[in-house]
């Protein structure tokens, strides 16, 4: 390999944007009753020690039922929240300590697409108006070359040059959407936070939006964090998958292998329980038991009380976070590692961790042992 070969590798393997231990934990306000009696204050661990990587040009998808903290990691990556412990990093600097000029560049470089764009949309402005707004508030392009980057913007998400001068409400939410990622793309970013930016759509429209982000990517390289509760979506749209739990993080790996056999039975009973994109099921009831309340979550494994094959060490031991013969990364115990005091699986030198390789992860069985 020549020097340029093996820098352009080494560049290729930096994430982009990179968690290190990130948390989020709210403290939640005391019962007078709780105060009068000076009871400590109950706390909720929405995102809870979560070590992630997003690779430039490549999509990271990230999965759980509702309030598994999925918006909340999207809010501390854009920094609309601030972390009780933990790092974001960006181009492997901490953007927490890298002050205003950090600020400024992580403004620049990640931007959000959310689910429901008619909220931050004004329903009085025009398309074209509200783009141009946002160059001229962001000070991206003069206000000579305005109009020919709006027109640019608006051909980049498909949409008709005619249409700029429509307002959301003229819109179906397919188009709405397109002018929100058009939004989005303003500024010129490397990354884009996409939270369920296809959930509210038809799905027939879900399709045409999933092409146009994957066009996209294709045509600017950008990298997606992509949050959804819908595993089908990220079937389509994820080369990594990280699956998250009461706010954490208890399976990640490539894609293609975490969709081939997948290694937890969490996210082994999402991906029995999850549609083929165009047939619409939410994962939100999808998963046999109810959540626990994430304020008291069960002690060990925190899924133990749903899962099929909880054993006797489920209730006491939280698990490690260990590597599957396949290359994910899983918290449980039914892998050797993952139990303190157990060795983690040899890894042959010639098994890929892109995950391709054959299927020698335990089985669950489902009578396990409780
Ligand atoms: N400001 C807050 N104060 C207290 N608790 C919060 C706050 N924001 C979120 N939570 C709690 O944190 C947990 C994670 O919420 P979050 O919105 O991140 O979940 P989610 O995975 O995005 O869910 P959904 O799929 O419904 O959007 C939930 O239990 C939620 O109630
Ligand atoms: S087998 Fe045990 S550790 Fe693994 S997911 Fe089930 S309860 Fe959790
Ligand atoms: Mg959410």
């Amino acid at each position: 390999m020549t020097a340029l070969a093996t820098e352009l590798a080494a560049t290729m393997r930096t994430p982009l944007l990179e968690t290190r231990g990130l948390s989020k934990h709210y403290a939640l306000q005391r019962s007078t009753r709780a105060w009068l009696r000076r009871e400590p204050g109950e706390v909720l661990r929405a995102v809870d020690d979560v070590s992630l990587a997003v690779l430039p040009g490549r999509t990271l998808g990230v999965v759980g039922e509702t309030g598994s903290g999925k918006s909340t990691l999207g809010r501390l990556v854009l920094r609309l929240e601030r972390p009780s412990a933990g790092q974001v990093l960006l181009d492997g600097q901490d953007v927490a300590s890298g002050g205003g000029a950090m600020s400024h560049r992580l403004r620049r470089d990640v931007q959000v697409v959310l689910q429901d764009p008619y909220t931050s949309l004004n329903p009085h402005e025009t398309v074209g108006g509200a783009l141009a707004e946002v160059l001229k508030v962001t000070g991206s392009v003069p206000a000579a070359g305005r109009p020919a980057r709006v027109a640019e913007l608006l051909d980049q998400v498909g949409f008709p040059s005619g249409w700029a001068g429509r307002k959301p409400g003229q819109l179906s939410g397919g188009g709405r959407q397109r002018v929100s990622i058009a939004r989005a793309l303003a500024v010129g970013p490397r990354l884009l936070v996409a939270d369920e930016p296809v959930s509210a759509l038809d799905v027939s429209v879900q399709a045409q939006v999933l092409n146009l982000f994957q066009r996209l990517q294709s045509e600017l390289g950008l990298a997606y964090l992509f949050i959804t509760h819908d595993l089908a979506v990220l079937e389509r749209i994820a080369d990594d998958v990280a699956v998250l739990y009461l706010g954490k993080v208890v399976e990640q790996g490539p894609a293609e292998a975490l969709f081939a056999s997948p290694a937890h039975p969490y996210t082994q009973a999402l991906l029995a329980a999850a549609p083929k994109l165009g047939r619409r099921r939410s994962t939100t009831s999808a998963v046999a038991g109810e959540l626990p309340n994430p304020i008291t979550p069960p002690s060990g494994c925190t899924f133990h009380p749903r899962c099929p094959a909880a054993m006797a060490v489920c209730r006491e031991v939280v698990p490690l976070t260990t590597t599957t013969a396949t290359g994910q990364r899983v918290a449980c115990h039914l892998y050797p590692g993952s139990t303190p005091g157990t060795e983690p699986p040899v890894r042959p030198p010639s098994t890929p961790a892109s995950g391709a390789a054959a299927v020698s992860h335990p089985a669950p069985s489902p009578g396990g042992t409780r």
